[in-house]
């Protein structure tokens, strides 16, 4: 089986070269294609990848190539993972939008519609790509904004599935807290990508007890001081949200944070030149603990279950937590929106499981924020300073005229070599 990565040069990719060899009984991969403009670093990563492959006796060849085209050749799946104008460009995403007075964040608010401007075009051309050489190929998209980029792959017809790591960290922790392996684990994960909600959480399958109440009886104050909320906002939901819900439950006061402390890209533009010094080093053989300082841990793990059941037989079929068609799971959305839900998941994509459980403080923000998707897509396809600003307008973190104006024009500003009408 050949994979092909985009975004290959990550600092990401040991992580996954590391869940490849470990499950290589699960997805047989013999074929690996590092795809990154950036070569020099491409052979940095390239070089840690093979001797983690050699030093697991796996006998997968990794080759690397700066060409899409040449990369994707012949690839049964290939996974985005890149990044558009790298930390730089996240750096700005989370500086401009506090001045005024809004969250900055590389995914959330005005900063993930930027980073959404930037994306869509580079991995629709992408795609474009990999159906003219490869019409079966499974596009598998762990790049940000993960909702509106599996979107805007859907809308143009690609055979794509958006992944996120969420999902798979919560069900590490709620095993761990139960005593239990993650596979007794289902979670009940509801709403759009960084905008979740454990429902549930239950013990032997979708059918499973709900134990979610007593986890939160047990760990609420634990789970409380992890999520910087008060506890009794975990009892009003009666649910475990996902910590980008603080944006929003604790908006003025994690911008109040994000103006004082050093930003996310600084700390991560450190974390990778120390860990890219380190994949230099011929003695290295194994992904370096440092890189758990990321935050994508156990990504590889979500996604090699999830290639494994795209690509494998039908006895390889599994329930995992996707980016999915919505198609009626959430009746109040639209069909086109993309939701992130547990769905089974086998050769012919995923089909998300019925989902129960939620009221209107799920539904009320899930509505707005697709409304806000439908129209940053809008924005990444067609551009234009009108149609940003409308987005904005949708945002429930933007919304106010004034605000929604001048972030528009920050956003242009801060964006213009990536954006032709800006
Ligand atoms: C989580 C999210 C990812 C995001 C990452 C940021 O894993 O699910 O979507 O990219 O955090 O981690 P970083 O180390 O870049 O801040
Ligand atoms: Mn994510």
């Amino acid at each position: 089986m050949r994979l092909a990565v985009a975004g290959g040069g990550s600092t990401y990719t040991p992580e996954l070269i590391d869940g490849f060899a470990r499950l290589r009984e699960t997805l047989p991969v013999s074929e690996l294609v590092l795809i990154d403009p950036d070569t020099e670093r491409l052979e940095l990563v390239a070089g840690l990848a093979r001797r983690i492959f050699a030093a697991q006796g796996h006998e997968a060849t990794v080759t690397t190539t700066a060409d899409v085209d040449a990369g994707i050749d012949g690839a049964d799946a290939v996974l985005l993972q890149l990044r558009v104008g790298g930390q730089a460009a996240r750096l700005r995403d989370e500086t401009w939008p506090l001045e005024c007075g809004c969250v900055g964040q590389e995914t959330t608010g005005a900063g993930g519609l930027a980073k959404a401007l930037r994306t869509v075009p580079v991995v629709l051309d992408i795609a474009e790509r990999v159906r003219r050489t490869n019409p079966d190929a499974w596009i598998i998209d762990f790049t940000n904004p993960v909702g509106i980029v599996t979107r805007a792959l859907l809308q143009a017809g690609h055979k794509a599935i958006g992944l996120c790591n969420i999902a798979v960290v919560l069900q590490r922790k709620f095993a761990r807290l139960l005593d239990v392996s993650p596979e007794e684990v289902h979670l009940d994960h509801y709403g759009l990508n960084h905008l979740t909600w454990e429902l549930g959480v239950r013990l032997g399958g979708p059918d499973g007890t709900d134990v979610l109440p007593k986890l939160l009886a047990d760990h609420g104050e634990d789970f409380a001081r992890e999520l910087r909320m008060p506890r009794r906002v975990l009892e009003t939901l009666g649910a475990f949200p996902s910590y980008y819900l603080r944006y929003f439950y604790a908006h003025d006061e994690a911008v109040g944070e994000l103006r004082t402390k050093p930003s996310r890209a600084e700390e991560v533009a450190a974390i990778e030149r120390e860990l890219l010094t380190m994949y230099g080093d011929p003695e290295l053989r194994e992904k370096p603990e440092l890189l758990s300082r990321r935050g994508g841990a156990f990504y590889s793990e979500a996604a090699v279950a999830l290639a494994a059941s795209l690509l494998g037989s039908e006895t390889s079929r599994s329930v995992q937590v996707v980016n999915v068609r919505n198609d009626g799971t959430l009746p109040y959305l639209p069909d086109d929106a993309v939701i992130e839900v547990p769905a089974e998941i086998g050769p012919e994509g995923a089909v998300p499981l019925p989902v129960t459980g939620a009221g209107p403080l799920q539904t009320g923000l899930v509505a707005h924020v697709t409304a806000y998707e439908h129209l940053a897509l809008d924005a990444a396809l067609h551009g234009g300073r009108e149609r940003v600003f409308k987005a904005m307008l949708a945002h429930p973190l933007i919304g106010q005229y004034d605000r929604a104006e001048a972030l528009t024009d920050l956003l242009a500003a801060n964006n213009r070599e990536h954006l032709e009408w800006a």
